[in-house]
């Protein structure tokens, strides 16, 4: 067991302070936890550290993002299959639950698992027992289960697409990471952090840089919806593309006013509304893209919208460029 700060879990705000003993206190106790937040706040990073800093730190941190397998293939994933349980099953496959056993399944995006896998979860946490896909024995294994999602859990239960009684188990510790513009000056502490690890990783590739005085506060004036993460890909872009010693204050304030459509007036009242729409619509889903890296499923829920609706917008102004390599649109 170490420290959570071995962790990088970066952040003296009085707002993160309480999340950090929260965590410690929380990496004592060997029950499910349930993680919130909105995208980018460090979820995982917080998974990990209750793991490292649980009795369990020793056994393996298996790490499963729900929302990129095929609904088809969570169960096998999580739960394993026999040989011939489906097409491609030639062989038998032990699957993620049992490849913990003795550690921590860290179950990222818990929302978009199906109600069949929710099922067979609820099962799981109540008695530590599973079957592999296409098995009738029933297995036994000791994993600490941490879920995290950045989805309204209990408005998913109303619209019943989350089983009530599973949230409730993973309830028992919430944890609920703050976003990065309630967390008051760590997001000054946290841009000093990414520069100076950046200037470590380029030392003798590029001067050694520093922040110009009105940086710092700069950033204080923009909201950060995409988080920690928006800040750390925010301070390499200005540092690669900082050609002197000084990062100059870019104001993100002025990233929040995204610059509006240009209205044409030529065309006609019809025309000119359609075409101003579908520059609003591209701007819209290409900034969310880029807000998420490419995260289709995260920029949908981010703009508000449904996954497969989103992914027609990327389709219908090309953008796919834009999204993540292995994220399969074809299928939405
Ligand atoms: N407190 C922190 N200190 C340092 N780095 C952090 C902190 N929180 C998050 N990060 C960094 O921000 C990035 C996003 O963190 P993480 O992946 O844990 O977020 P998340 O909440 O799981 O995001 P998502 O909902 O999009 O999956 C990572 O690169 C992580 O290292
Ligand atoms: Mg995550």
């Amino acid at each position: 067991m170490g420290d959570v700060m071995e962790f990088s879990l970066l952040g003296s705000s009085p707002q993160f302070a309480h999340v950090l003993a929260q965590i410690r206190r929380i990496a004592k106790f060997d029950v499910a936890v349930l993680i919130g937040g909105e995208t980018g706040t460090g979820k995982e990073l917080g998974a990990r550290a209750v793991h490292y800093l649980s009795a369990r730190a020793n056994r393996p941190f298996i790490p499963v993002n729900c929302g990129a397998l095929a609904e088809s293939l969570v169960e096998s994933e999580l739960f394993g299959h026999e040989r011939g349980a489906f097409t491609d099953a030639r062989q038998s496959a032990p699957g993620l639950i049992s490849e913990a056993d003795g550690g921590t399944l860290f179950l990222d995006e818990v929302d978009t698992l199906s109600l069949k896998a929710q099922a067979a979860l609820l099962r799981f946490l109540q008695d530590g027992t599973y079957r592999r896909v296409g098995g009738t024995q029933t297995r036994h294994t000791n994993v600490r289960l941490i879920a995290a999602s950045n989805a309204n859990l209990e408005q998913l239960v109303e619209t019943r697409h989350f089983r009530r009684d599973l949230l409730y188990r993973l309830m028992v510790m919430p944890l609920v990471m703050p976003p990065l513009r309630e967390r008051g000056n760590d997001v000054a502490e946290l841009a000093q952090a990414f520069l100076d690890r950046l200037n470590l990783n380029y030392r003798g590739q590029t001067a050694v840089k520093h922040f110009h005085p009105d940086f710092l506060a700069s950033l204080r004036c923009y909201n950060w919806p995409g988080n920690v993460r928006e800040l750390e890909h925010f301070i390499q872009r200005e540092y690669l593309l900082c050609d002197g010693e000084v990062l100059k204050a870019s104001m993100p304030s002025d990233r929040q006013t995204e610059a509006g459509p240009e209205v044409c007036y030529e065309t006609g009242f019809k025309q000119g509304k359609a075409k101003t729409i579908a520059e609003f619509e591209k701007n819209f889903v290409r900034t969310m893209l880029d807000r998420t890296q490419g995260n289709i499923t995260h920029a949908a829920r981010m703009a508000g919208q449904d996954r497969s609706a989103f992914s027609k917008l990327v389709h219908k102004y090309r953008l796919a460029n834009q999204v993540e390599q292995e994220q399969d649109l074809s299928g939405s």
